[in-house]
């Protein structure tokens, strides 16, 4: 293919992370440019919308790399939402970046799937804080800062009492905290993979330093290259999928039932999961970006959501769906103004399956079809009964 211009976004040309990309984009044969994203001035015009660079024009450019570090998280997404206002291929989105950037949307955005997430409470009101430590199973809990990041702001509280003063100590001073359940079978120890497009291409296990709990590098963790198993793979990249972040890194404990998402990350670090498994990460990111702008430079996702009344949705086929043993010709799918996209069979991806293949139950399916006709395949969302509680009357009633 012709030689790609690449931008990379970021503020450190010398980090690990920043040379590397650099590194591999120059090795495929293509342009790479280091730039500041807070040196980029916007002009937004309809129409034409337009970037400039430490006041010049800018040059085009083919597809971009955003590496935003989180302290300037609103500037940088505004700037790749520039490129891609301007049409340019940008490998995660502003709206991805944002979103994975805010702990509790990405909880919020996880929960509506059929992925293991640590059971998070989000409470303002003092009154809330005890009923809500003790919804997440009591402490020990884990208490975050909405947007901490290397570990920064995440702590453990070893009883209601302490974990109570902690978060009013941090809701005085007008920090966001979340409650999160602990996972204490992880014992300090999580699995980062790395996806970048829809595969897992490394993957490593962290392991926090001491009697640390913690297993952020930052922190004093240690690396060790680790062979994912099936479920965590696919949890992995139905992470990635349901945040629209086409690199990222996915951080899951290794919970008694399974995996648990933790953490998103959209502009995960290189360092480690290169030196633990010795996988060139920034040349597959490099890839990736050649394949997107060899296939049209589109993302057919948001295309095909144009046509009002349409969607592309993925479900899994339940044990008792109506869909179970039958082949796709006679499910009804069809008639229904449903096709469907790819079936993802445990490991295995079955695209434009024929007429004649069977649906099995477990079965994910991607399908493009009628919003209406789609929505009952969905999963219903399950309300938590709550038990009824005798309140004694007070005098202050709820306003
Ligand atoms: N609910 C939890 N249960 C057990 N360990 C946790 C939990 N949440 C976080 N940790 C540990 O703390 C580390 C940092 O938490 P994380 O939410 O990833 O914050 P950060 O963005 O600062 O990395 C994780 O890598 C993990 O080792
Ligand atoms: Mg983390």
């Amino acid at each position: 293919m012709e030689p790609l211009k690449i931008a990379i976004l970021s503020r450190g040309p010398r980090l690990y992370s920043t040379k590397r990309l650099k590194e591999a984009v120059e090795a495929r044969g293509h342009k790479a440019t280091i730039l500041n994203p807070l040196k980029f001035g916007m002009y937004v015009e309809s129409g034409s919308p337009d970037l400039t660079y430490n006041g010049k024009n800018l040059s085009d450019y083919d597809a971009v790399i955003p590496r935003i570090g989180t302290s300037i998280t609103f500037y940088g997404a505004a700037v790749v939402r520039q490129f891609e206002q301007m049409g340019v291929f940008c490998v995660n989105t502003a709206d991805a970046i944002t979103a994975s950037r805010d702990k509790l949307y990405s909880m919020q955005a996880l929960s509506r799937h059929k992925v293991g997430i640590a059971s998070t409470a989000f409470v303002k009101n003092q009154k809330d804080t005890l009923r809500a430590i003790q919804a997440m199973g009591g402490a020990p809990v884990v208490i975050k800062l909405l947007s901490g990041t290397q570990g920064i702001g995440v702590i453990l509280a070893e009883t209601d009492k302490v974990a109570e003063a902690i978060i009013e100590t941090l809701s005085s001073a007008q920090q966001n905290v979340l409650i999160q359940k602990f996972v204490s079978e992880s014992k300090g120890r999580d699995i980062r993979a790395f996806v970048v497009g829809d595969k897992v291409v490394g993957a490593m296990r962290r392991v926090a330093a001491g009697t640390e709990f913690r297993s952020n590098v930052h922190r004093g963790g240690s690396t060790e290259i680790v062979e994912l198993d099936e479920e965590y793979e696919r949890t992995a990249v139905q992470a990635a999928q349901i945040l629209n972040l086409k690199v990222a890194g996915v951080d899951m404990l290794e919970g008694k039932d399974g995996p648990v998402i933790m953490e998103v990350n959209s502009s995960p670090g290189l360092e480690g999961i290169e030196g633990a498994t010795g996988i060139d990460i920034a040349g597959e990111i490099v890839k990736y970006i050649e394949q997107q702008i060899q296939f049209g430079n589109s993302d057919i996702h948001q295309r095909l959501r144009l046509t009002k009344g349409y969607s592309v949705v993925e479900f899994t086929v339940e044990a008792n769906s109506e869909l179970v043993g039958k082949a796709i010709s006679t499910s009804g799918l069809r008639e229904r103004d449903i096709v469907i996209l790819r079936i993802r069979r445990g490991g295995e991806q079955i695209p434009n399956p024929k007429g004649s293949r069977e649906l099995m139950s477990g079965d994910l399916l991607l399908c493009y079809g009628n919003q209406g006709a789609l929505k009952s395949y969905l999963p219903t969302l399950v309300r938590k009964k709550r038990k009824k509680k005798v309140v004694k009357k007070t005098s202050s009633s709820e306003k």
